[in-house]
């Protein structure tokens, strides 16, 4: 039996951006810098979904500490003409976060709307720390200031798909990252 190739059938509408042994590459990187910063500590990861997974399955694997993993849904509804926000645990239960070192792992940061939403929530928490991790970085995007203390690749306005990231839920699956040249 033939077996579909994902990469000339589902990829038509998108190019190459960064291949997998970029994104490895990368990533490993990243889990060596969080290793050496938070060398003391237990952090607590918080991915955000669904875009995270496959970077937050990579990287955590890359991290060598102690580490505890925790997810968030972020959904954006409408509350009269204002557009707001809303930021949701994914779980029923999650791990106590007061005085925790906390690293929210984005798959990419676009008006960065999610991870300033996300931010503000759980600093109601008390943590000790909070620092933002994201594969994918948009600068040219961002509606309100950012720091972003751990990113793996910038890129402009383009809309990118693959490893996690999806277009109308599909593509996720893809191993590597293309920008869409046809949003047909
Ligand atoms: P925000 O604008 O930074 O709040 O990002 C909101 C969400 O939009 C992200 O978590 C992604 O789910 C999605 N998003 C933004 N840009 C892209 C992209 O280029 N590819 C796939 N999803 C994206
Ligand atoms: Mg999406």
């Amino acid at each position: 039996m033939k077996s579909r190739n994902l990469n000339s059938i589902d990829c038509k509408p998108f190019e190459l951006l960064l291949d997998q042994k970029t994104i490895a590459r990368r990533v490993v990187e990243l889990g060596k810098q969080i290793t050496h910063d938070y060398h003391d500590k237990n952090p607590v990861m918080i991915g955000v979904l669904k875009g995270c997974i496959v970077f937050v399955a990579d990287l955590m694997r890359h991290i060598k500490l102690p580490l505890e993993l925790e997810f968030v849904a972020a959904a954006s509804y409408r509350k009269g003409a204002k557009r707001e926000q809303q930021v949701e645990f994914g779980g029923p239960a999650h791990i106590a976060l007061k005085d925790r070192n906390i690293l929210i792992t984005e798959g990419v940061v676009d008006t960065g709307r999610t991870v300033t939403t996300l931010l503000k929530q759980l600093a109601k928490e008390e943590p000790a720390s909070m620092e933002i991790v994201t594969l994918i970085d948009k600068p040219a995007s961002h509606r309100t200031k950012l720091n972003i203390k751990y990113k793996g690749f910038t890129v402009g306005n383009e809309f990118v798909i693959g490893y996690g990231l999806d277009n109308t839920q599909k593509y996720r699956n893809l191993p590597f990252i293309g920008s869409v040249i046809d949003s047909e």
